[in-house]
């Protein structure tokens, strides 16, 4: 697929799930941006920059980080994202700003960020190793770049997800065989690396949560990225997958009725060359 086409399709993917990300009661990606804006060590007063911004999750553990002395840029393809982020951080008391453009040509100042952060985006990239060169080129000399990605999950979640995977497209992240970068802390600690980055270093952290019953893991599924299998399929076959679901869910749910799951998640930090940076 060329680039251009795989761009327009994530945007129209996000576009498509921006009222429901985030929004299903499942407590994902808050913690994970939090972890991500605590091992990147964002400080009060940095100018900083959130490449993928989403909804705005993100970019708020951004803002408190850097308090009322420091900025936040959020940057996403998705209009709908960024409308929803604009929202979100209204009257916060640090400077925001947030834009709709590609994150791989973020046409910002060179050396003009003390922080940089992506969160679960950087897989989503046609260009992954170009567009981390250019995050690096924002950063001031010792200024940080974080990106957030999937490490394993729980097999109960996997088997899940299982009857998912025949409706993904290639490039999608949960698709990467093992010699892509995602798939291995040396192989984003080499990403980062070979853009330019210095002090690389990987942290993980595992977030724990549960989903209520089958249909609250349906609807989580259908709030993210894994919302395009759900669109590819057919009547019959959203069906099937449905059965299956079902069926899976009951075998592994807990006496409560709930199944609980977690997922490891991969912090790749790295420092502009030329300052001391914060260690
Ligand atoms: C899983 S969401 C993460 C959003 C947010 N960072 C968070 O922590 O919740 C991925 C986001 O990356 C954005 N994205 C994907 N490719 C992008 C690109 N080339 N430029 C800008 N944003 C992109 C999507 O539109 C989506 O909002």
């Amino acid at each position: 697929m060329e680039r251009d086409e795989i761009v327009a399709g994530v945007r129209r993917l996000f576009d498509l799930v921006a009222d429901s990300y985030d929004a299903v009661g499942v407590t994902l990606f808050e913690p994970i941006a939090t972890g991500l804006v605590e091992a990147v060590g964002a400080a009060p007063g940095d100018r900083a920059v959130d490449l993928g911004c989403g909804n705005g999750v993100s970019s708020r553990a951004l803002a408190a980080a850097v308090g009322p002395t420091g900025s936040v840029v959020g940057l996403d393809l998705s209009p709908a994202m960024v409308e929803r982020a604009a929202a979100a951080l209204e009257g916060s008391p640090t400077e925001v700003a947030f834009v709709v453009r590609d994150a791989q040509e973020p046409d910002l100042a060179p050396a003009s960020f003390d922080a940089a952060i992506a969160s679960l985006v950087v897989f989503f990239l046609p260009d992954a190793a170009g567009a981390v060169a250019r995050w690096v080129q924002l950063l001031r000399p010792g200024g940080r770049l974080g990106l957030s990605t999937f490490g394993p999950s729980s097999p109960q979640w996997q088997a899940l997800e299982a009857p998912l995977r025949e409706f993904m497209p290639p490039t999608d992240p949960r698709m990467a065989g093992p010699q892509s970068p995602f798939a291995s802390d040396d192989g984003m600690a080499a990403l980062v690396a070979g853009a330019g980055a210095v002090d690389v270093q990987t942290t993980s952290r595992r977030v724990e949560l549960a989903f209520d019953d089958v249909d609250h893991w349906v609807r989580f599924s259908r709030s993210v990225g894994q919302r395009i299998a759900w669109e590819r399929m057919s009547a019959d076959q959203r069906s099937r997958v449905l059965d299956q679901s079902r069926e899976t869910f009951a075998e592994l749910a807990g006496p409560e009725g709930s199944l609980p799951v977690w997922q490891q998640v991969r912090y790749t930090v790295g420092s502009a060359p030329g300052g001391p940076g914060r260690s």
